[in-house]
């Protein structure tokens, strides 16, 4: 089936890539980032376009689905569809797109920065330094080599984490419900049940999608069965890890740093998870590479005009 499309609007910073392939193929594209904060604005403007491209800024609501009366398509130029309402986009008879495997290796790299960076404490070298300390003794660090990392998630972005850190010598241990240990035994990782694998890990890095199943998946019941002093990373959604959880861990010693790029609120709220001297956070730049960025741009723009050829539909 082929889609019948003229008009394509994309709301947020996409690459320019993909407004490039979608005009060489004939598509007439507004780029309009204004409308990503603007949702008044949104629902007025959405009612003209066949296609929408979307990265995170814009939330594709229920209502500017409900106003958008012409829209056959909705593509984000990334892997999580979470500011899509894609049950609302269905029932109008949306296609709604993504591009899962374009930013793999820009999150993979930042979670191994994140494992190697509170190892090392890179980031509170770097503000002691700028303010004029010289804290050696302080700042003593841990070697990868020989700890034991668990991987929750053993998709895309969990089996790269665990391909990289078995170069750095670490011990790969992994939960997933649908991939089975044969498969993970293929990447180095050795499958194990949650139960078990809490106990066993050094470093816990998340890897799920935020769904009902995973939300706060690491709270107070998970971190007294960890190892005193674990290091947790999430470079996946906000909310899977319970962040008070995590908080109160910090405080009493039972979890001995974190790495963040993702909160439950984004930008986050909770500012004494973020001020805590055992966190390292950034911004949700897990796809913030240009090589990512410029991927997903082209891949979304190539999955339109595939659709519009009647050639394939892919993504959510
Ligand atoms: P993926 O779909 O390839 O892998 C996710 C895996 O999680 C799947 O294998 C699935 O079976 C597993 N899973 C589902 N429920 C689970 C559960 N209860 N326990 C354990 N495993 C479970 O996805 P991916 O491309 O690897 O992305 C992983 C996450 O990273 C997603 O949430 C995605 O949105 C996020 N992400 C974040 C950034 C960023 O900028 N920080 C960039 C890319 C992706
Ligand atoms: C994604 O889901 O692709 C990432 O979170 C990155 C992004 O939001 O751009």
């Amino acid at each position: 089936m082929a889609l019948q499309l003229k008009k394509i609007l994309i709301s947020d910073e996409v690459d320019q890539k993909c407004v490039d392939i979608l005009r060489e193929n004939g598509l007439e594209v507004v780029k309009d980032t204004s409308l990503a904060g603007d949702k008044g604005k949104l629902i007025a403007e959405i009612q003209k376009y066949d296609g929408l491209i979307v990265r995170s800024a814009t939330k594709v609501t229920s209502d500017v689905i409900k106003a958008a009366i012409s829209l056959k398509i909705i593509g984000r130029a990334g892997t999580g569809v979470d500011n899509i309402d894609c049950d609302a986009a269905t029932k109008q008879g949306i296609v709604v797109m993504n591009t899962p495997g374009g930013n793999t290796i820009s999150a993979a790299e930042l979670t191994c920065t994140m494992i190697l960076a509170m190892s090392r404490h890179v980031c509170q070298g770097t503000l002691s330094l700028r303010d004029g300390r010289w804290e050696r003794k302080k700042l003593l660090g841990n070697e990868v080599s020989g700890k034991t990392l668990a991987i929750v998630g053993l998709g895309r972005i969990g089996e790269k984490v665990a391909e990289r850190m078995q170069c750095f010598g670490m011990r790969t241990i992994g939960y997933d419900p649908i991939i089975p240990g044969e498969v993970s035994a293929k990447f180095g990782v050795e499958w194990i049940s949650l139960e078990d694998l809490w106990p066993q890990a050094d470093y816990i890095t998340v890897h799920t999608p935020l769904i009902p199943q995973t939300k706060d998946l690491l709270n107070d019941d998970v971190f007294s069965k960890c190892k005193k002093g674990v290091r947790i990373i999430n470079c996946a959604r906000g909310g899977i890890i319970d962040e008070d959880a995590l908080l109160r861990a910090l405080r009493s010693g039972q979890c001995g740093g974190a790495g963040l790029d993702v909160f439950a609120q984004e930008p986050p709220t909770n500012m004494e998870l973020i001020q805590h001297p055992l966190v390292t956070c950034t911004p949700h730049l897990g796809a913030n590479t240009n090589e990512a960025q410029c991927r997903v741009a082209e891949d979304i723009a190539l999955q339109f005009v595939d659709a519009m050829k009647g050639r394939s539909l892919f993504g959510a």
